[in-house]
């Protein structure tokens, strides 16, 4: 088992990454169920997680005598609504939950975030703690403390950084998801690498395969690995004021712009889009002449190579980049002064944020990507 530190003031935790967290609850978080003596524990269930995980998380409370009191949401973004929001929070306060209390979110990103947002404002502000069950909530957003919900205006627009008391990310989860959400949240994990690890990355081209087939060593090494990144970079700018977190955005500007166009849908995953903005980052950065053609191939490589989309040309858009510059100005990455910051590389392992980039010539490159290859 690893053992990560997100190191903030005052509100310091632990990511624990390992084989058989689910079943060990019971000790890793016995410090937020001990409360629950007389009461029930709160978790918060995507429905698919309560059907692989439930038994053993139950089963681990339990053994200690603790029942479990469950609130199932249904999988898909659809729950990360006003009105998702509302029945969970009037869940919690059915249940007298007090400020010291922790609720517990076992499932994706979806559950994470919306439990985490309805915690951040239950009696202003209770805890929580993250049990994520996909690579993508592993290694990207049960850590870092942002929460959100999705409002008629857009994604994650409506949300609070609100931190975890602890992450436990239990490598047997990961056993049963479908290979394309897998992949989808390999994206984020190559990403550490080519935005700030270049012997990350180096090994990922090596064992990226061992990574993906599950291998006890391998996958422990990625999703560690991954998690430490993401804690440096989160310890140094919490709240994305000073630019660093920013970098974590490697991939999602353009991503976003895929994902709009493809109507949030199965079409195109959060991940697979994430790749492929990566991809187009990577080209971007060599178009600009600040790295080599080579380097931009290795990029797509890594990606191509397990089975994630690495060509725009083949998502088949009726549309042109224009119209994919215009959906990157829908998104809240857009600074206060107007302009759009794009994540892009001075290499492999060193990404920067770069607000001089001219929109009509993504617009333009675009165009070239919509109909190359
Ligand atoms: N997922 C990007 C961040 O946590 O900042």
């Amino acid at each position: 088992m690893a053992v990560i530190p997100v190191e903030l003031a005052g509100r310091s935790y632990e990511v624990l990454v390992g084989n058989g967290l689910l079943n060990d609850a019971i000790v890793q978080a016995r410090d937020f169920i001990e409360p629950y003596h007389g009461r029930k524990v709160p978790v918060v269930a995507d429905r698919n997680a309560l059907e692989h995980h439930g038994e053993r998380l139950a089963h681990s409370l339990a053994s200690d005598g603790f029942g479990i009191e469950w609130y199932v949401v249904e999988p898909g973004e659809a729950a990360k609504s006003w009105t998702g929001l509302q029945d969970l929070v009037d869940w919690m306060l059915a249940l007298g939950l007090t400020r010291g209390d922790h609720v517990f979110a076992l499932g994706g990103g979806v559950v994470g975030d919306l439990t985490g947002f309805a915690c951040s404002i239950m009696k202003r502000g209770c805890g929580f703690v993250q049990l994520p069950t996909t690579l993508l909530a592993q290694v990207d957003s049960s850590v870092g403390g942002k929460t959100a919900i999705n409002t008629a205006a857009g994604k994650n627009l409506v949300g609070a950084f609100h931190q975890p008391s602890l992450v436990l990310a239990d490598l047997d989860a990961l056993a049963t998801l479908p290979p394309r959400e897998l992949r989808a949240g390999y994206a984020e994990v190559l990403k550490y690498g080519v935005l700030g690890d270049a012997d990350f990355f180096d090994w990922l081209e090596e064992h990226g395969e061992a990574v993906l087939g599950l291998q006890d060593a391998e996958l422990e090494r990625a999703v560690a690995n991954s998690v430490a990144a993401k804690a440096r970079i989160v310890a140094e700018d919490e709240r994305e004021t000073t630019g660093k977190r920013a970098l974590l955005n490697l991939g999602h500007t353009f991503g976003h712009a895929l994902e709009a166009e493809t109507g949030f849908s199965d079409r195109l995953l959060h991940g697979e889009g994430v790749a492929l903005g990566m991809v187009l980052a990577a080209r971007y950065s060599a178009r600009r002449g600040q790295i080599s053609e080579a380097e931009a191939s290795r990029v797509t490589r890594a990606i191509d190579a397990t089975g994630l989309p690495a060509e725009i040309s083949a998502l088949g858009l009726d549309c042109d980049g224009k119209a994919l510059v215009a959906h990157m100005l829908q998104d809240k990455k857009m600074d206060a002064s107007g302009t759009l910051p794009f994540i892009l590389l001075r290499s492999i392992g060193a990404a920067y944020v770069d607000r001089e980039v001219a929109l009509d010539d993504v617009a333009a490159f675009l165009d070239e990507q919509l109909q190359a290859h």
